[in-house]
């Protein structure tokens, strides 16, 4: 991290939100030929919450959120100064982000969205910690949110197995430079491997009669489920390793480890690689699935209620997913 910093960045609260509608691996049996016991020896997964209201979109999820991180901290929404809302799962192509501002009345916000797949939210609270650091910003709203049930072939046992909706939440605030928290971080995209994880934008095979134009629409997810599993047990350990080097700091330092909540046995993989204990992992997986963007504030607002995170605790979070991209931040809580 090469930064110059006037300002250090602190997470002081934390939100979540998920649909009530729970499908678990049975109902999922139902529908195509898989079992509770090839899914959850697989990945960990036990069920997953999906979106089902009419008219409901991300931007529901991502709301209940943010207002859970604001009322934590009694804050007048009219104070936050950016809202990133890390989504690939929008409801406007144009960005949702505009309409989670105006939901929650943070008036003076500017809102974009922020579209990295699985690592939407590492990418986002880093890109919050930037405006935080060079003095733009006090308040920085972050939100991972993602409904890719809307986006997943039901009829595909190969993907639909995996993914659930869910949104989270932080606010970012600018601190000491002494309280910062974002220690360190490391951000990798490799674009040779872009089809290994996609949702398509396809062409129709007949253009426009007139303007001899190809229009189109966006088709389902589609996966290289072995490369992409490669692909996170291989990249995100090299990556967690030369941020904590970058730092002077190792292995022994870290008290918890909070990947994106992809697989199970991604997250007991990568702890192996590295040598760290299984009770340092932070995972969620069995209830929720694969959340993609919202994966990593939604377990760390659990544990964050749960009281199990002290201060100064050394928490290691990693996102990885489409692109392909990785990333790394070292945070001290
Ligand atoms: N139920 C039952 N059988 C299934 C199945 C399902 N849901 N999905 C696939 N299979 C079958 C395959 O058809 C294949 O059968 P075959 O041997 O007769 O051809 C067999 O199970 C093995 O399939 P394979 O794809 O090799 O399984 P796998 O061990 O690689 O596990 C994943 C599949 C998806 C669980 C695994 O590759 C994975 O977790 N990858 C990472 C995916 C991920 O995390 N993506 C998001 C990243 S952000």
């Amino acid at each position: 991290m090469k930064t110059s910093m006037l300002q250090g960045a602190k997470i002081v609260s934390t939100g979540s939100a998920t649909p009530s509608i729970k499908v678990s691996n049975e109902q999922i049996s139902s529908i195509v030929e898989t079992s509770d016991e090839w899914i959850f020896t697989r990945t960990g997964i036990k069920e997953r919450r999906i979106l089902t209201e009419y008219g409901h979109s991300v931007t529901n999820l991502a709301v209940e959120a943010a207002l859970q991180a604001i009322t934590e901290v009694s804050m007048n929404p009219a104070d936050i100064d950016l809202l990133i809302l890390a989504t690939s799962s929008p409801n406007d192509l144009f960005g949702s982000a505009s309409s989670v501002q105006n939901q929650i009345g943070a008036i003076n916000a500017l809102a974009f969205d922020l579209t990295a797949a699985c690592s939407g939210f590492v990418i986002g609270l880093v890109t919050a910690a930037q405006f935080i650091f060079n003095g733009t910003y006090k308040n920085v709203l972050v939100i991972g949110a993602d409904v890719l049930s809307k986006w997943v072939d039901w009829s595909d046992r190969s993907t639909c197995i995996l993914f659930g909706d869910a949104a989270g939440a932080v606010i970012l605030q600018s601190c000491s430079i002494n309280s910062n928290s974002i220690l360190n971080f490391h951000l990798k995209t490799d674009g040779n491997y872009t089809d290994y994880l996609s949702i398509a934008y396809k062409e129709n095979l007949t253009p426009h009669p007139i303007l001899n134009l190809y229009q189109g629409s966006f088709k389902y997810i589609s996966m290289n489920g072995k490369e992409v599993y490669k692909f996170a047990v291989s990249q995100v350990p090299l990556s967690i390793i030369s941020c904590l080097k970058d730092i002077k700091m190792s292995i022994n330092d870290i008290d918890w480890l909070l990947l994106h909540q992809a697989n199970e046995r991604i997250l007991i993989a990568v702890a192996e690689k590295l040598a760290i204990s299984r009770d340092k992992i932070i995972s969620n997986l069995s209830e929720y699935g694969n959340t993609s963007a919202a994966s990593i504030p939604l377990a760390l607002n659990e544990v964050v209620k749960l009281n199990k995170i002290s201060n100064d605790d050394i928490i290691v979070i990693a996102g990885f997913g489409a692109g392909l991209t990785w990333g790394t931040i070292i945070l001290r809580w």
